[in-house]
């Protein structure tokens, strides 16, 4: 019995992730794609974004594991073996990053950052005039755990958070919450600063276009950790050059790494950072990968499995 690691990001040191689960799982074998001694003995794949075609060859395969909390990078390959549980990754030290990263965003569009340094350029002394946090609504898409979480931090913090997704959900506190499309229009006009945390699915991709951004009120910033792809990316630059969407934050993009010819990188208005918002950590996920793989083994259910009505 095995586990594979499979990954074609350079940047993803297998050999980390190797020791994490070695640790977690000591009586596991642990092999890194194309290493495995024998496609027979491999039960677990743990992926991110493996090689196109790779999960077929190994007929005793149980579960595909995430490396990452999305799973896009698993359900786009056209040859995945069918009828396997995909399993997300849910962890707190990735949760807490993302949660650091939306926080650092919020507050340098909330608390005028991001104009202070302009003003800078040109030795401008002008105070802003400040925003309580109670009245800066914060409209969070995709309220899995991820989007809970960073919700919850910013009410921590007195600021309104209303969420979306696209199906009903129950107790989420103090967050307000907007549900399906034809409540889409409604939670973008209240919402001063957007943070998607959407999966990228068929169901999220171009979810929101000029047709839909045109709610937001004039003004509004946007934070983009979930995936590239959801948001438009011409119709987000023309909602920027016309000043209506004031600045944007972006992890993730249509195309990664981010062509060097894009225009988003030189655009006056935008911040860019090069998919790090919620990195996973070796070794707090690696126990989280083993506790599922023990679950499967005991006959029950991992957590989160991915399904096409789940994560938002
Ligand atoms: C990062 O993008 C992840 O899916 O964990």
């Amino acid at each position: 019995m095995s586990i594979l690691l499979a990954s074609t990001d350079f940047w993803e040191d297998m050999e980390v992730w190797r020791s994490g689960l070695e640790e977690a799982m000591p009586e596991m074998d642990i092999n890194v794609y194309p290493d495995e001694k024998d496609v027979n003995d491999v039960e677990y794949a743990v992926v991110w974004k493996h090689p196109r075609g790779i999960l077929k060859k190994y007929p005793n395969l149980k579960a595909i594991l995430s490396l990452g909390a999305g799973v896009d990078h698993v359900i786009s390959d056209p040859d995945l073996p069918l009828g396997l549980p995909i399993v997300r990754l849910v962890d707190k030290k990735l949760t807490h990053e993302m949660i650091l990263h939306s926080l650092h965003w919020v507050l340098h569009f909330h608390s005028d950052q991001y104009l202070y340094r302009i003003q800078q350029q040109s030795s401008e002394w002008i105070q802003q005039s400040s925003i309580q946090s109670e009245d800066r609504t914060i409209g969070i898409m995709g309220l899995g755990n991820i989007g809970k979480a960073i919700g919850n931090s910013l009410v921590n913090l007195d600021f309104k958070v209303i969420g979306w997704g696209a199906r009903p959900k129950e107790s989420l506190g103090s967050i307000e919450y907007y549900c399906g499309h034809e409540q889409l229009a409604d939670f973008l006009s209240q919402t001063h600063i957007l943070i998607n945390v959407l999966p990228l699915t068929d169901n999220t991709k171009n979810i929101l276009t000029k047709n839909e951004l045109t709610f937001l009120p004039q003004g509004s910033f946007i934070i983009n950790i979930g995936r590239g792809g959801i948001i438009n990316e011409n119709d987000l630059i023309n909602f920027l050059d016309s000043g209506h969407i004031k600045a944007a934050a972006l992890d993730v993009f249509e195309q990664e790494p981010l062509p060097e010819n894009n225009s988003l990188w030189i655009h006056p208005s935008v911040y860019i950072t090069p998919h790090i918002a919620g990195q996973s950590n070796p070794l707090s996920a690696a126990k989280t990968i083993a506790e599922n793989i023990r679950l499967i083994q005991n006959g029950e259910a991992p957590y989160p499995i991915y399904s096409l009505d789940s994560g938002y």
